[in-house]
């Protein structure tokens, strides 16, 4: 069977990498791809905007099955156009996407459907909005996180420390319209507290199957400072994530929104992403994705045992009832190594060394990534490759992950030292790296 992923990131090289593992797989195509990529398939010159080139793309090269990765193409529609055309499409349709392109309506589904998590309203208009903000702070309550609407890069979330950011926040997205059409409705909601946690699910719009979980890390700096970014590391499995906790995610957050959806006529077949906080008053929903994260995707597919076509075609036929999935015991940690700046200004077109030194069993998959004219791989975006190992502990993935990561140059490599620390910061004597 012949596949296209749609994609560039890290997380579609992870998507192609495992795809690549199955039996069934005959040829392995990539739109657009990267550096990476070019090494399991074909990669094909067509942006993921471009619904018409990869129809042609399917036809050209009798693709059976198109696995979309990111939120941009699944909220345009693509899985929807592509089906319509007769193409099996992995992914939400534009409908079922919304639970990721517009964060009020995520907020209605989950209300709809008794999901735990912040108590939200949202505003068109900056007058009410800013009375919202006034009778917030009068009556005492702490400074609240304004979101954007629709998608915005993950640029659109302000955490508050105060109200006079919380105003500024409100003015920047409805008067100054910093976001675009995606600020246009801002989301006012309580600020949350408590650890982190990235849920996955595949689901067929009616079954849903947990994958197991992992924790990402936005901020550019160690210690979660500085900007927010694309996402700097990735480890998997949470250890302080009790079985209680996964049980109450699953039969309070998955199982009651896959329902949801079905039940409005919007069936979710894809991987579905609640972002969680673990809150003193138990999970709570912080975010929903449409599809599965990145970098959560790098370290969940080496760590997945089932052939991901397999799955893929269960979640596109409604049959993923009658497979079973199954997930190694070995953590997998992933360290992002970014271009110097990032993520501000930074240069590409850097020659990445090392790439042929790592251990068999480590792999790097690539980002902003491309081969130059002579085959080498040269930097061409913010977010380079995410460095994945596993190993017997967390603690042992986490230092094969930063000993082959050292192994790979460019001029101005950056990355974040502490992936995964928490989880082994208790042992005595831990290295830092
Ligand atoms: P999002 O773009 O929705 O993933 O939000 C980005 C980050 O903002 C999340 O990962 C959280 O760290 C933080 N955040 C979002 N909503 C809340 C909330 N209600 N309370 C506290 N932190 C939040
Ligand atoms: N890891 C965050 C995201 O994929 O949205």
């Amino acid at each position: 069977m012949n596949v296209l992923v749609v994609g560039n990131g890290a997380r579609e090289h992870a998507l192609a990498w495992k795809l690549r593992q199955s039996a069934r797989l005959t040829d392995l195509f990539i739109a657009p791809g990267n550096a990476g990529t070019a090494a399991l398939g074909s990669n094909l010159p067509v942006q993921t905007s471009d619904f018409a080139g990869l129809l042609d793309a399917v036809r050209v090269h009798r693709v059976e099955l198109v696995v979309v990765g990111p939120e941009e193409p699944l909220a345009n529609g693509l899985v929807d156009y592509l089906t319509e055309h007769g193409v099996a499409a992995y992914g939400p349709t534009r409908a079922a996407s919304a639970i990721e392109s517009s964060k009020s309506f995520a907020k209605e589904v989950m209300a709809s459907a008794g999901v735990p998590t912040a108590a939200a309203r949202s505003f068109d208009g900056l007058d009410a909005a800013m009375q919202y903000l006034d009778e917030l702070e009068q009556q005492g309550a702490g400074p609240p996180v304004v979101k954007a609407d629709g998608l915005a890069a993950g640029k659109g979330v302000a955490v508050c420390d105060d109200f006079a950011t919380a105003r500024a926040a409100v003015a920047a997205a409805l008067q100054r319209q910093v976001f675009g059409h995606a600020g246009l409705r801002v989301l006012i909601e309580e600020r949350m507290t408590g650890p982190e946690v990235s849920a996955h699910a595949f689901s067929d719009g009616v079954t849903a199957v947990p994958m197991v979980y992992s924790c990402d890390y936005k901020r550019i700096g160690d210690g979660d400072t500085g900007p927010n970014t694309g996402g700097m590391g990735a480890y998997s499995p949470p250890g302080f994530l009790t079985q209680a906790d996964e049980e109450r995610i699953r039969r309070d957050v998955i199982e009651p929104v896959i329902a949801e959806l079905a039940r409005r006529g919007r069936p979710f077949r894809g991987a579905l992403y609640p972002g969680m906080m673990l809150t003193p008053c138990g999970p709570r929903v912080v975010e929903f994705n449409c599809r599965s994260g990145d970098p959560e995707t790098q370290v969940l597919m080496p760590r997945l045992t089932t052939d991901l076509l397999e799955i893929c075609l269960a979640v596109t036929r409604g049959a993923l009832a009658d497979i079973s999935i199954g997930w190694s015991d070995r953590p997998a940690v992933g360290v992002v190594l970014a271009s110097g700046g990032y993520p501000g200004d930074y240069q590409t077109g850097l020659p990445i060394s090392g790439l042929d030194t790592l251990d068999t069993d480590v792999v790097a998959f690539h980002a902003g990534t491309r081969l130059s004219g002579d085959g080498r791989a040269l930097t061409a975006g913010g977010r380079v490759l995410t460095v994945v190992a596993a190993g017997s502990t967390i603690a042992e993935a986490r230092a094969r992950a930063y000993e082959n990561a050292t192994r790979i140059r460019f001029d101005g490599v950056t990355f974040r030292t502490d992936i995964a620390l928490r989880e082994i910061a208790t042992a005595p004597n831990s290295p830092r790296l």
